[in-house]
């Protein structure tokens, strides 16, 4: 009773802006409120012919209060659980049910469902006793219907990775009355038109209904990039499947459409190879935490669903110690003392370069690893980082650190590696060293096969971008001074207790010698990247005009050395939700800060209330409800 008096009396706050999250390329709003009707009909339409969803005018979606409340339940139960179960059950009767209509038609059901379901009350974005809810008590408009025109039909046929995510990603929202429209040329872009949609609305307070503030909504929108990519390393450390599920609610919330994951490192083996078992049985920390193919094939197909192609990374030659559990022949240099000779930290071991078996494993692997992952996915990671020479001297199949001598044998190494993605569709992708330092000839962006053009991924410095580029080769940008999100939590390493190094260290001494490591144990990439400092960072910065073209993109990059399941959460957000704003968006700048920050609060309290991601503030509160805070 209290509360309604003074309800009655509080002003009224002048209603915000729209914050749709990455900013869409045109968008114009106004300040009238529709909810959403509980009975909202959907219906998916597109052009070309006979190839249609169900019916030209399919009925899609048809609320009802008993599906809102079960959707709510299995959200408080775990919802994943739920998610991956129905996957599996529609793969186990070998007719596999996952295609790019029910893709679409599962986005709608979902993204309706999720609107529905929002707790999110946007409090944070007011100043404290203002009133910024339309009046629940007053008379309703509604919003009962959502028509989504899709120019191109999806195919008929089992889902392919590539007509799906390399369709165009544009879409077109108009919301003037009753009736709220989505428009796109493809499957994927539709998607996307969704993920905004889901944006326009808010949770009122009193559980009375969903509601949108903005309306005339008018959004017409395309990405800056195709690739928008977070990379994440999940053999330093353990990680579960729920991990990148929850990832991936996050990256679809900011249209980003490729995960990269580094699945396998010299530490451990986490990933089942069906054809080469023990390689998980003996290289992954703890049989728990083994990624079977199932659990890989439940992340990849979940991912597309939101529009993420999920791709795998088995780096090689070099961060690949691990195998060595298993097949110790294939390694050299193994768990050296002297770990820093023979590798970037610990511990050593290299594949060896110059024998047969090696060959053959490659094989083995490959056709385990590329048919099934490219079920979901067009790309590969082949890995070609951090190849280290001093290894080769324990290499006796060489025995020598020459890179003259290596070259040959490293570009053969890659030739099959590389060949043997494109033989089964997938396009490779490589670390810069393979070309930058190495001179291999990949197979470039000239290539009349668009599999085969291969695609760079630059770590190490942004200048090195454009030496890709003039090479004929397309980049992904993402250095470890600006994108990398590990940076800054200090060393993982320990001084030697004595004070000095134990005989052997460094390799083939008497040992003696002084920690290299000082106070205040910073780290290599040190400072902290935040996200200001990833949202301004400008991967064009003195590429030549003409050469800009050929950047297919970026990638975040989540190191996991001190990272596990625990914080991979705050780790990533809001970050990388900052740096999707670049990708999608485009190149920013200073001048977009503060806008930025109240937009980028709004989706990050979004993120934590409807997904249950544990995502790291984006200013102080005072400074959110205020409007922002400025120097
Ligand atoms: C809210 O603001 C009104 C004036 O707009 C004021 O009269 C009232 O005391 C305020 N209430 C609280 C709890 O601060
Ligand atoms: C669809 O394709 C047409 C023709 O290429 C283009 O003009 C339009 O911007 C695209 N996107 C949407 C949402 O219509
Ligand atoms: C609703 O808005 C759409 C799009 O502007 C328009 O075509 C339609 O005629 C409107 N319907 C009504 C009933 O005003
Ligand atoms: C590679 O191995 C072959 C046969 O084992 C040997 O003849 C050749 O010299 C080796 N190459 C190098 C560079 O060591
Ligand atoms: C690759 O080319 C660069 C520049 O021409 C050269 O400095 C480097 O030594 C070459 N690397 C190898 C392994 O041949
Ligand atoms: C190790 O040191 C000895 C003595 O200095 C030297 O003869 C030998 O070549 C060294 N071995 C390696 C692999 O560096």
């Amino acid at each position: 009773m209290l509360l309604r008096m003074l309800l009655g009396v509080i002003s009224i706050s002048a209603p915000s802006a729209l914050a749709v999250w990455p900013q869409p390329a045109e968008i114009e709003t106004g300040n009238h409120v529709l909810w959403l009707d509980t009975a909202l009909q959907a219906t998916l339409r597109c052009d070309n012919g006979e190839d249609q969803f169900h019916d030209q005018n399919y009925l899609i979606y048809k609320n009802h209060l008993a599906q809102i409340l079960d959707w709510m339940s299995l959200h408080a139960q775990g919802f994943m659980d739920t998610v991956q179960s129905t996957f599996t059950d529609k793969s186990r009767n070998g007719e596999v049910d996952f295609s790019e209509s029910s893709i679409v038609e599962d986005a709608v059901r979902d993204t309706l469902s999720a609107i529905h379901g929002s707790r999110f009350v946007p409090w944070k974005l007011h100043k404290r006793n203002t009133t910024f809810e339309p009046d629940q008590s007053a008379p309703r408009q509604y919003i009962s219907r959502l028509q989504i025109q899709q120019r191109n039909c999806p195919p008929p046929e089992r889902f392919r990775p590539s007509s799906f995510f390399d369709g165009d990603e544009s879409y077109e929202i108009l919301l003037n009355n009753g009736t709220a429209f989505i428009t796109s040329n493809s499957s994927i872009g539709t998607v996307r038109g969704l993920q905004t949609f889901q944006q326009l609305f808010f949770a009122h307070s009193a559980l009375s209904g969903i509601y949108t503030p903005f309306v005339p909504v008018k959004i017409a929108d395309r990405p800056k990039w195709r690739h928008r990519g977070l990379s994440i390393d999940i053999a330093r450390n353990p990680f579960e499947p729920q991990d990148l599920l929850r990832t991936i609610d996050g990256m679809a919330m900011a249209k980003m459409s490729r995960l990269h994951v580094h699945a396998t490192d010299s530490q451990s083996w986490p990933i089942e190879i069906s054809s080469l078992p023990e390689l998980a049985q003996k290289g992954a920390y703890h049989p728990s935490l083994v990624w079977t193919a199932r659990s890989l094939r439940e992340v990849q197909m979940y991912g597309a669903s939101k529009g993420v192609s999920v791709y795998l990374e088995i780096d090689v030659p070099g961060h690949t110690a691990s195998i060595a559990h298993a097949y110790p022949d294939l390694i050299a240099a193994f768990n050296e003392l002297d770990w820093s000779t023979f590798a970037a930290e610990p511990l050593s071991g290299q594949l060896k370069l110059n024998l047969t078996d090696v060959d053959t494993f490659i094989s083995t692997l490959l056709h385990d690893i590329l048919p099934r992952t490219g079920q979901y996915t067009s790309l590969y990671h082949v890995g070609g980082d951090e190849v280290n020479l001093a290894a080769y001297t324990l290499d006796e199949t060489v025995r020598s650190d020459n890179p003259e001598v290596l070259q040959p044998l490293l570009q053969r190494f890659i030739d099959h590696v590389v060949g043997t993605s494109i033989q089964f569709g997938l396009r490779p992708v490589v670390w810069e060293e393979m070309l930058l330092d190495w001179n291999l000839t990949l197979p470039s962006a000239g290539h009349e096969n668009p599999t085969a053009q291969t695609l760079v991924q630059v770590w190490r410095n942004s200048e090195r971008i454009e030496e890709v580029l003039q090479r004929g080769h397309r980049a992904i940008f993402g250095d470890y001074h600006h994108w990398y999100l590990d940076c800054g939590y200090g060393v993982f390493l320990d001084p030697y207790a004595t004070g000095k190094s134990p005989p052997g260290v460094p390799y083939n001494t008497s040992g003696g010698f002084s920690s290299r490591l000082k106070k205040p144990f910073l780290d290599y990439c040190a400072p902290f990247h935040n996200w200001r400092h990833m949202y301004t960072y400008d991967p064009l910065a003195g590429i030549a005009r003409g050469l800009q073209e050929g950047v297919e993109g970026g990638e975040v990059l989540m190191w996991s050395e001190q990272t596990d399941s625990q914080d991979l959460d705050p780790k990533l957000w809001p970050r990388v939700a900052a740096a999707a704003e670049v990708l999608w968006s485009g190149v920013r700048d200073e001048s977009m800060l503060e806008a930025a920050t109240s937009r980028l609060g709004e989706w990050r309290e979004r993120a934590v209330v409807d997904l249950g991601i544990r995502s790291t503030p984006v200013t102080m509160t005072w400074c959110l409800m205020e409007g922002g805070c400025n120097l």
